[in-house]
This record gives C-alpha cells, structure tokens and sequence, in this order.
C-alpha cells in the first residue's frame, strides 16, 4: 500500500527510543513509535502481566518452544523446560560463541532487567569514549536521566535486617573478608515498595521471583517512566508488535518497512511509512542489524565502513561460589541486586572488575552465592551480515572472553581462598564454571563517533540518528542502561538545538 506518513519514527521503544519520544514530544513534534514487541498490559490467565522467573510460560521467551536460562543446570540437573511458542518479553539470540540477552515490548529492556542504575566512571569513559563532552554531561545529563527513571537507594532495613537480602550481607561480608570493597547500587525499583511486600503488606514483585521475564510491580520500568511522560503529551503513537524490517532513503525522507505479527509471532501483513526523520532506538543488535540490513538491500548507501565494528558483552562473566553450611545464603531472596564488589580503586587495565552480587531465589536454601561480573574487557567483535544465510553474525570467539574470566577469577580465588570455599562448577553446563558464552549487556556496532557523528546522526544520510547502546563501545565498566539514557538526553538536546529548531 502507500505509504503512511509521519514526521518523526522511533524504532525501538527501550531507552533510547523513550528518551528521544518524550523530548521529540515536549518539543511539539509528533512521533509514532514501531516496537515489535508486545504491549504488556494485559493479565494472562492467572490474573499476572508476567510470569515468575520459576514458572515460564508463553510469555517469558520470545518466540521460542524451550527456556534459554541464564543458569542452565543446578546439580547436573537442566533447568530448561519446553514452554509454548510466544512472543515473549525476553529474547535471547544466539550467535555462534555468544549469547545475548534482550526485552522485547513496549518498554525494551526495562522490562526484563534488574533495574541497577549505575553511574559509569569518568575517567573510564573518557578512556573508551572520548570526545564526549564528559563536564555536561556527569554535571546535566546524567542528573536528569537520573531523575526521569526514579532511581532510588535500598533502605537500611532492608539491606541489614530483611531475609531477603541475606544472600547479600553474606556477599558483602565475604568479600570485605578478603579486602575487596563493597559497593551500594542504586535501582529504579521502588524500595518502599520492597519494603511493603517484604512485609506481607503488598503484592510480590522483587520478592516473589520476578525478575528476567518482567516485573508485576515495584519496578520503575519505561513505561511509567519515560513513556508515560511522552504519552500524556498526546504527541505519541506506540506501534506494538511491528517490527521494522528495512529502510530505504527516498528523496528527502527514508521510507521504513516493518512486518505486523501475532502474538505468537507470524507475520499477519506489512506496513511502509515515510518519515523525514528517523531515530534508531532497536538496541545494540537491533539498530546495527536493520542498517546492514538495508545496506546489503540497497535501501542505504555510503554508511561507515565501521558499522557493525566495535561490539562487546561488556565484559559480563557470571559465576557462583558455594558456601559452608554455616553460611546460608537463604531460601528467600529479593530479585533485585544492592551490592556491588568494586576493584577499580586498585586494578587497572583489564583486571578492573565490578561484580554484582546477584540473588539466586530458589526457594530453599542452595548456599550458593552468584555474581554478575563486568570487566573492563578491551575485547571487541564484528556484527557482519551473512547473505546466504540472511542473517546477522558475529565473530565473538570464546578466546575473546578469556580476559574477563581472568581478571574475575582473580577477584573470586582471593575470596574463596580465604574462605576456603570453591566455585560451583554445575550451573552453566560440563565444560564452563565462568560464564563466558552469554551476556546481558550488548554494547557497540554503531559506535559513536564513527558510524554516526558526535550528536548520533548517522554520517552521509541526513535525518537519519541512532540514539541507543549501538553506539556505546562494547564496553561501559558498568551496567549500561543508566549511560545509555543519558547519552541519548545529551543526543536529543543537541538534535532538538540544532536540527529541529521550527
Ligand atoms: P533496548 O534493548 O532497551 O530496546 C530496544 C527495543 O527495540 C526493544 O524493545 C526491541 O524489542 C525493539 N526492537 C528491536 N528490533 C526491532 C525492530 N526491527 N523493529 C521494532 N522494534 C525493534 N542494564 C542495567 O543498566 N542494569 C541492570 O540491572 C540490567 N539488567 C539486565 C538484565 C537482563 C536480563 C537483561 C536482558 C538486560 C539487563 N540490562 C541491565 C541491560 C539493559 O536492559 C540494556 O542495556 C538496555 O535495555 C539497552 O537499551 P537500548 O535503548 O539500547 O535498547
């Protein structure tokens, strides 16, 4: 059919994406956003949005007939299970040495992730981003993006008397033990909220095992964030389950073509839009893959070189130590982590770790106590595309990795060591005790800088922007949403003063 016209396109409605509707939409524009995943709005049929992370159903992977858990066996034992095909919120793509994690639906990765908002380090970033106008943007942006997700702190009660946090004192402990300083990290779930449910006063969320197939309260995810805002302009329209599939310069404008699915995710028709301004907010894997996409169709000419180059995990290694039974780690767990271990004060290089301590909610007590390290990895990968095979791939060997495990077992020998404990070796599978083979954290691609310009526009295909994790380059020392956010502030400001200036 003909195309439908619009004057501004966001695809992708994760962080990037929200942040560049809501400032497009306070500054008088109209913006319709394509996402392609659902809406997540709607109870299923025991009354919940989301489905526990114990109990997967249709909901909780996207498009796939078996869980791909982060933790794949516990005691020699599998852990995924057969589920019914759907388009679920969390994704997980596999490439030939990597996995990685994403949210899918209104919302993206808020959905699905743990809601750690953490300031990066200046003097990292000016290491692996330079040029970013660092003063404006630690003294104005990061405030702001700060302030618009509601990041808040754990309360002393929870962190120091509540079971649930158990796992957490005793990661704390354990790790001050052996003269690793602990850090608190902030979260955008509401910890008043956590402190009612924790108290049997309010429906669980943090405290009743959601987490990586979406939260049903407590979390300030996008859209009630970000969203919300951008919709009660009026300005903004949400496309739910359309996906973009390609995209075409035409004359003054770019004419974007996306594919409308099922909620078990056939193809149900296509739709063409026109827009003369287009931001890419599909996420590191996403944005990169519709612009190879389109190049290799023809539809865009005379992009970087440098695109798909620049692509890291960020140095995400996951791993479990098993403790004394003196050391009970609790059968009650909240989902949301509130201490980090924090190396960066005394490593440099690649052996600057920041480890997670993360909850393992099983119920029971397993004595285990699980983290999620980010290294400083200065490994990075190429996203390319396969014509014969029409898809994306990426070159990430399991060589790649072999830094971050290095620089984790570092940190984690010193603890067992002094503890006299050991690592659990039966959580990723026989031949792995770091988990070198999946990441939550995607980064790169459309590094800034070289693909796009300092502001995110795309270089040589004017009203063309990128505007997520795509131009973070593969690594941020930190977890990423909370740079992503205000990266994409500083982007639309710039764009908005510059570009758009009616
Ligand atoms: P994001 O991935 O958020 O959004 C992209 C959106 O585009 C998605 O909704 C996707 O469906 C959509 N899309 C993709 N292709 C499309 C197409 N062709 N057409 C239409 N729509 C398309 N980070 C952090 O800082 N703290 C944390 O605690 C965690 N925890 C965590 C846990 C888990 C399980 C995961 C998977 C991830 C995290 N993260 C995290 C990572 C964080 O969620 C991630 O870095 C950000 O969501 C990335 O933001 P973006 O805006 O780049 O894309």
């Amino acid at each position: 059919g003909a195309p439908v016209d619009v004057p501004a396109l966001v695809i992708g409605t994760g962080y990037g994406g929200s942040v560049a509707a809501l400032r497009l939409a306070l500054a008088g524009h109209r913006v319709t956003m394509l996402e392609m995943g659902q809406e997540w709005n709607r109870p299923g049929h025991d009354g919940r949005v989301f489905a526990r992370m114990t109990e997967p159903d249709e909901r909780s992977m996207w498009l796939r007939r078996r869980t791909a858990m982060p933790i794949s066996h516990l005691t020699g034992v599998p852990l995924d299970r057969p589920i019914k095909l759907g388009a679920g919120v969390l994704d997980r793509v596999d490439f030939a040495a990597m996995g990685v994690y994403c949210g899918v639906g209104v919302g993206g990765g808020s959905l699905v992730n743990g809601g750690m908002a953490v300031r990066p380090r200046r003097d990292y970033l000016a290491e692996v981003m330079p040029g970013l106008p660092l003063d404006d943007f630690f003294a104005r942006h990061l405030p702001l993006a700060e302030r618009e997700l509601g990041v808040n702190h754990v309360t002393e009660a929870l962190l120091e008397a509540s079971p649930y946090y158990q796992y957490a004192r005793l990661g704390r402990d354990t790790a001050q033990a052996s003269g690793r300083r602990v850090v608190p990290v902030p979260n955008v779930y509401d910890f008043a909220y956590l402190e009612q449910e924790a108290a049997g006063q309010a429906p669980g969320s943090a405290t009743a095992n959601e987490v990586i197939f979406g939260n049903n309260h407590g979390k300030r995810d996008l859209t009630k964030t970000y969203l919300a805002r951008a919709r009660a302009t009026g300005l903004v329209t949400v496309q739910a389950a359309t996906r973009a599939s390609g995209i075409e310069r035409a004359g003054d404008a770019f004419v974007v073509r996306a594919e409308m699915l099922t909620a078990d995710g056939t193809v149900s028709g296509t739709v063409v839009y026109r827009a003369p301004r287009v931001f890419l907010a599909a996420g590191s894997l996403g944005t990169t893959e519709l612009l190879l996409r389109s190049r290799a169709a023809g539809g865009l000419t005379g992009l970087s070189e440098e695109l798909g180059f620049g692509w890291g995990p960020n140095g995400n290694t996951m791993l479990g130590r098993a403790n004394h039974v003196w050391q009970p780690t609790g059968a009650r767990q909240s989902t949301i982590p509130v201490l980090g271990i924090d190396n960066w004060a005394y490593a440099t290089g690649q052996d600057r770790v920041f480890a997670e301590i993360a909850p393992f909610p099983a119920g029971i007590d397993t004595y285990l106590s699980l983290y999620l390290a980010i290294t400083a990895s200065a490994s990075r990968a190429r996203l390319s595309w396969d014509a014969t095979a029409g898809r994306m791939i990426l070159d990430w060997t399991r060589a790649h990795a072999a830094a971050s495990v290095t620089a984790v077992r570092r940190t984690f020998d010193a603890i067992n060591a002094k503890q006299g404990s050991t690592y659990r070796v039966d959580l990723f599978g026989s031949d792995r005790t770091f988990s070198d083979h999946f990441t939550y954290h995607p980064l790169g691609g459309c590094v800034l800088g070289t693909v796009t310009d300092r502001a995110g526009r795309v270089r040589g295909q004017g009203g063309l922007y990128i505007v997520d994790g795509s131009l973070a380059p593969g690594s941020l020392g930190v977890n990423p949403f909370l740079t992503i956010t205000a990266l994409a502030e500083q982007i639309m400001e710039t764009v908005l003063a510059e570009d758009l200036r009616s």
